[in-house]
């Protein structure tokens, strides 16, 4: 083998060779390549080792060109496995095939908040019983806030409605907003819009100027429940909240109304259920009494009559109003009624 030959050789072989690693794309490719050329049998080992049979002068001559391909070749597959390392990186992956049956990550996935909850059941219990389900304003004007519901301007029973006022009033100056202490507005907008009979519970977000407690927060939902038509008792009230007490609370339940006072009913009452926890025995969920009050109703007044252009003496009425975060506390043993509204996944979880 002549001098001229051998360099040829080795620089055709460095040719070839370095073209075909540029094709090799994975690890294992990577690897057949070394084998192939640098191995113990490899090309150029064997080139390498065929220059030991060689005269001294030539083998000199031969070595060093060859030794350098051998550097080259080495030098390119480090290289290329680098490039290959780092594309795997950037598409994510990792120079390992993609699985395509493997499972995908499961979402993750949200659940309903207890007051949506808790505000379904208890629509659902009305509108089981005849009632629609309607929604009225947030922001709503003092006429129907207050002055409807026969609470006029500057009397005392304003003051059971702590009010976050809105600095907006309308064309006359007059008639502030505010956002709606309770639900019970709606109770005149319904009335106004419809004839008789009525049969409604409007489901709602209200707000208080409140410093916040356990039992108190600055917004929260209420319920309110209306039916109107002719004929209508004190008895209708009493059976229909006690059916609803039944479904929300077991079938086994008691209740009780006692005299209480809004503006816009007469009578006014309390209702109260026998507590579920202790069954009316005395616990710490009704403070020992063995009651747990739930919600204001009472039939409507009739000057809220008149007002929206019912006649008092044809139509009567019963009206509700409840808060459901408050039964939701009562229903789940919840301590702090500031939990529902502060996003913490801990709670929320719970009722997913
Ligand atoms: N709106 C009253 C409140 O917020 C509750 C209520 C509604 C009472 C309907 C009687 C009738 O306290």
């Amino acid at each position: 083998m002549s001098e001229g030959n051998t360099s040829n050789q080795v620089e055709d072989l460095k040719y070839r060779a370095l073209q075909e690693l540029e094709s090799a794309s994975d690890a294992e490719q990577l690897e057949a390549w070394r084998v192939a050329y640098l191995g113990r049998r490899g090309e150029l080992t064997q080139v390498l080792r065929s220059l030991g049979s060689l005269p001294a002068d030539e083998r000199r001559a031969a070595g060093a060109p060859a030794n350098a391909v051998r550097s080259a070749l080495e030098q390119g597959l480090e290289d290329r496995e680098l490039q290959i390392k780092r594309a795997a990186a950037e598409n994510g992956t990792a120079g390992e095939a993609i699985d395509v049956t493997l499972p995908g990550w499961p979402t993750p996935r949200g659940g309903l908040h207890p007051t949506t909850r808790i505000v379904r059941d208890i629509c659902n219990a009305f509108t089981s019983m005849g009632f629609s389900v309607v929604e009225g304003p947030e922001v709503e004007w003092d006429t129907y806030n207050f002055e409807k519901l026969n609470i006029p301007k500057g009397h005392p029973a304003r003051d059971m409605w702590a009010t976050l006022w809105v600095d907006h009033t309308d064309e006359d100056g007059e008639h502030p907003m505010l956002m709606r202490t309770h639900t019970s507005p709606m109770q005149a907008r319904i009335m106004e819009k419809t004839d008789p009979p009525v049969r409604v519970v409007v489901p709602g977000r209200c707000y208080r100027y409140e410093a916040t407690d356990p039992t108190h927060e600055w917004h929260f939902y209420q319920v309110e429940g209306l039916a109107v038509d002719r004929g209508i008792t004190m008895a209708d009230l009493k059976g229909t909240l006690y059916e609803f007490a039944r479904r929300i609370f077991g079938v086994d339940r008691k209740v009780r109304f006692r005299c209480d006072y809004f503006p816009f009913v007469e009578p006014g009452v309390d209702m109260s259920i026998d507590c579920f926890l202790c069954d009316g025995k005395g616990c710490r969920v009704c403070a020992d009494t063995g009651w747990i009050e739930i919600m204001g109703a009472g039939m409507v007044h009739p000057k809220v009559l008149e007002g929206v252009g019912y006649d008092p003496n044809i139509y009567t009425g019963f009206a509700f109003g409840m808060g459901p975060e408050r039964i939701a506390l009562l229903k789940y043993g919840i301590e702090d009624i500031r939990l529902f509204y502060a996003n913490d996944l801990r709670f929320l979880r719970q009722f997913a």
